[in-house]
């Protein structure tokens, strides 16, 4: 079993990047940004314990996050790999993922030293509320206004990505996650990549290390 890790900062292109890698190699792409926000769309018990944290920018609880992580890998349906997307984000998250332990592991930095960059990526990006497809109102849009090209679902703004909390999103990441990317940084496993290209020539640049 294979495990690729994709870090970076918020609309750095984890999301994007993953689906990718699972239409290019079959991987299973595991975001747990989504996970969470299924749990607040369907009002589960953890949804509410967590939905005003999660929509504000700031973690949800590491106990919380690793139940529905395990959750989600006892499905038994990935195959030969998996690419996690918003995980590990803490070294708590970190340390717990090493001991689950896989054939092998790449972690992938996707590298974006522009706040604004990412800024403006997040305040203009739409997300299909029913199957999760990333688009963006300026750079990507849907081909039907309001509607997915997947599923035809209506896609919206994440309640996350307004400015003011996107602000909040990248200092949570450079006081809570940064830490993270030195861990497997000390354990040889982390490649950076210049994530500020466009969305093919980040593809290139992560297939270049994977292959
Ligand atoms: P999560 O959903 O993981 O949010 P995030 O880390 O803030 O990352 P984003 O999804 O915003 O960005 P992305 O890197 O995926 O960018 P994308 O590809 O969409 O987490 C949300 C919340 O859930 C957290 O704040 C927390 O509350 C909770 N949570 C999740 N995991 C947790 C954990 N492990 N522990 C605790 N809490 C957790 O791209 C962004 C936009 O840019 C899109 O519009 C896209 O079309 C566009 N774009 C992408 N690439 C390019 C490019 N190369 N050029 C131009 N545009 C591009
Ligand atoms: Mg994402």
């Amino acid at each position: 079993m294979k495990r690729i890790i994709l870090f970076g900062a918020p609309g750095c292109g984890k999301g994007t990047q993953a689906d990718a890698l699972e239409q290019q190699y079959g991987y299973k792409k595991i975001s747990t940004g989504d996970l969470v926000r299924a749990e607040v769309a369907a009002q589960t018990p953890i949804g509410l314990e967590i939905k005003t944290l999660t929509e504000m920018g700031r973690l949800a609880p590491d106990e919380t996050i690793l139940k529905l992580l395990k959750n989600r890998l006892a499905q038994g349906d990935l195959l030969n790999g998996y690419i996690l997307d918003g995980f590990p984000r803490t070294l708590a998250q970190a340390e717990e993922l090493s001991r689950m332990t896989v054939d092998t592991e790449t972690a992938i930095y996707l590298k974006i030293v522009n706040e604004d960059v990412v800024v403006g990526r997040l305040t203009s990006r739409l997300t299909c509320s029913q199957c999760g497809a990333i688009f963006n109102s300026v750079s990507n849009p849907p081909r039907k206004a309001g509607l997915c090209d997947l599923c035809g679902g209506p896609v919206r703004q994440r309640a996350d990505d307004n400015e003011e909390t996107v602000r909040r999103r990248i200092n949570v990441y450079r006081e809570q996650t940064q830490p993270v990317i030195d861990y497997y940084k000390r354990l040889g496993k982390l490649h950076e990549v210049d994530a500020s290209g466009t969305i093919e020539e980040v593809s290139a640049a992560i297939s270049g290390v994977l292959n």
